[in-house]
């Protein structure tokens, strides 16, 4: 996930560009950088890291132009690198585009331009759109941009300018956000509403398909075919800070809900993106799945995943002990290091020893260009966009997504089982509007000062995952627990003030699970149980019912986690904590 922005008007650009970015920055923040028309020249300044960086390189610079686009980067395609930052130009920097998404098609299309001698200076997909506007450029840049739209694939949000046409900008909106800012004598474009709330209330939200044509006089709307479109001006009532939240009260609330497109954007990119590893899991003796907390939870669910789909003997390790532990690693294992960060320490530590030990590496990241995805041989990028909560949810299902399209790589029926896959984001989506039945749950056991979450086979680790997400922003005691396990210990915790999470979708161990339901409610235990709607068995045992739409076996780990992570947060929120940065934690854990 990108941010973009553009302005054209009477104003200089430049700081309203810079100061739309800084509010953008939660959508991305590896490089940054603007294009301005200066005087008919294209300027363009880009820079690695935060805005603040770029701000620094521009102070005193004499950038007086009217007309300008800007973008702060999370690398979908291509390392944080300056080459890699956007604006991208065409080869005579007549052109110059911004773009939040990813063009599943841009190999082809960039070896299309090689072949006609279009030298590249960045390894981006972005940079494949500006050669190709600029070719098609004939002294009108919007009947440009649509001949270049309807060649992509995938999802896209971009602007472009030209020197050709100092004060227009052309937008373009499909499968990534785009909204029209209209002021007088002057109009925006910015992938999301906080950009530009402090120069207008007055928005357009374009929609898929659309082309936003801008000029300082006036907007006109399009359809990709050249068609007028007639679109409603909103006037938004936000203030800044809930519109940086969208108007969800917690990033982490926003996150939550954001989990359909993160799945769906790390399954398209990585089957865009051919990031598939050149050796099948088959080549190795054993699999070790190396992380910690929620990526540790995700590893669990991928080992039953790749054990399955590759008969591989897989094992999940926490980071912490298996680098001190005598783990007889050699050049036979595949290292699978999960981290959405890229940067924890553990993790990192981890995959460098066995790297030393001669296993192949292979890291499953959210963040490109961070240092466990640089360490490691391969890397398979989750497209989840940053995830500014300090607890994890997007990435997680992300994770799960990166982690099932390995385990079915090799896999004879590879297509069909990704086929199926791309169907969860629609499902979660579903699930999302169970949300009222779980804050209410939320409601009743908000001050009890225990809770179990049970679960056999893949919901074992959705409940280790249930419970942390409460432990860390709730502080409320909370353990994950092996449902078939209850009976060698944990159920003497069993009594009518201990509510006990059980999840329970109707896979091959849905019979046991139940028994294990019926052994709590006979020590009077608080049953919330999680299961596919219709379940009437484990609805009738439950004294409290979550359901999930009915899903294949392997799949439910996306489902049931989601009112878990729900219910975390609407207890957290209604004891007023900090959601998004719970006490004695951070995002990132950079010391062992
Ligand atoms: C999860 O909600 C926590 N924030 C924490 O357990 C986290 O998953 C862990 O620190 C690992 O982080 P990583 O994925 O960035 O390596």
């Amino acid at each position: 996930m990108c941010g973009i922005i553009g302005y054209t008007g009477k104003e200089q650009a430049l700081p309203l560009i810079l100061g739309g970015l800084e509010r953008l920055e939660y959508r991305g923040y590896d490089s940054a950088g603007v294009a301005l028309i200066e005087d008919r020249r294209l300027v363009v300044e880009k820079r690695v890291g935060k805005i603040r960086e770029l701000v620094k390189s521009l102070w005193g610079k004499p950038y007086k132009g009217k007309t300008g686009i800007g973008h702060t980067r999370w690398a979908t395609h291509g390392e944080p690198s300056t080459e890699n930052a956007h604006p991208h130009t065409d080869e005579r920097c007549e052109f110059a585009i911004v773009h939040n998404g990813i063009v599943e098609n841009y190999l082809e299309l960039r070896k299309e331009l090689e072949g006609k001698g279009v030298k590249f200076r960045s390894n981006t997909d972005t940079e494949v759109i500006a050669h190709l506007i600029a070719n098609a450029y004939r002294g009108d840049l919007l009947d440009a941009v649509l001949e270049v739209v309807n060649r992509l694939r995938g999802a896209f949000a971009f602007a472009v300018i030209t020197v050709h046409e100092p004060s227009r900008i052309v937008g373009v909106k499909q499968g990534s956000p785009l909204v029209v800012g209209l002021g007088e004598g002057e109009n925006f474009l910015a992938s999301d509403i906080p950009a530009i709330l402090p120069y207008t209330r007055k928005i357009v939200t374009l929609s898929d398909g659309e082309v936003a044509d801008i000029t300082p006089e006036g907007v006109n709307i399009y359809d990709f075919n050249g068609n007028p479109v007639t679109k409603e001006i909103m006037v938004v009532p936000w203030d800044i800070i809930s519109a940086e939240k969208s108007g969800f009260k917690h990033f982490m609330l926003k996150e939550i809900y954001e989990q359909p497109k993160a799945v769906g954007d790390t399954i398209r990119g990585l089957i865009s993106s051919g990031e598939e590893p050149p050796f099948s899991l088959k080549d190795f003796r054993r699999i070790l799945m190396i992380a910690c907390g929620t990526s540790y939870h995700a590893g669990l669910v991928g080992k039953f995943w790749i054990e399955k789909l590759s008969g591989v003997p897989t094992e999940v390790v926490y980071a912490s002990e298996f680098r001190y532990a005598d783990f007889p690693v050699d050049e036979r294992d595949l290292i699978i290091g999960i981290s959405q960060s890229g940067e924890t320490i553990d993790t990192k530590f981890a995959i460098n020893f066995a790297k030393r030990k001669g296993a192949k590496t292979l890291s499953v990241v959210n963040v490109v260009g961070s240092s466990i995805d640089r360490e490691s041989d391969y890397t398979l990028h989750t497209h989840a966009g940053p995830e500014i909560g300090v607890a994890a949810t997007k990435t997680f299902t992300a994770q799960l997504s990166a982690l099932y399209f390995l385990a079915s790589s090799g896999h004879p029926e590879k297509d069909r089982l990704l086929s199926e896959l791309m169907k969860v984001p629609a499902k979660i989506e579903e699930t999302l509007d169970r949300s009222e039945v779980v804050e209410k749950i939320a409601d009743k056991y908000m001050k009890k000062k225990d809770f179990l979450y049970l679960g056999r086979y893949l919901s074992f680790p959705i409940a280790l995952e249930g419970a942390l997400k409460l432990k860390e922003i709730s502080y409320i005691h909370a353990e994950g627990y092996p449902a078939g396990e209850m009976k060698h210990g944990p159920i003497a915790l069993i009594d009518e003030n201990m509510p006990v999470v059980v999840v329970a979708p109707q896979d091959r161990v849905h019979e046991k699970t139940l028994a294990n339901i019926e052994e709590v409610r006979t020590r009077k235990g608080i049953i919330i149980g999680v299961g596919f709607e219709g379940d009437e068995k484990v609805e009738k045992l439950s004294s409290e019912f979550i359901a999930v739409p009915p899903i294949e076996e392997d799949f439910t780990p996306f489902l049931t986690v989601v009112p878990l992570q729900l219910l975390a947060y609407h207890i957290a929120s209604k004891l007023g904590l900090d959601v998004d940065q719970p006490r004695n934690l951070a995002k990132t854990v950079t010391v062992e």
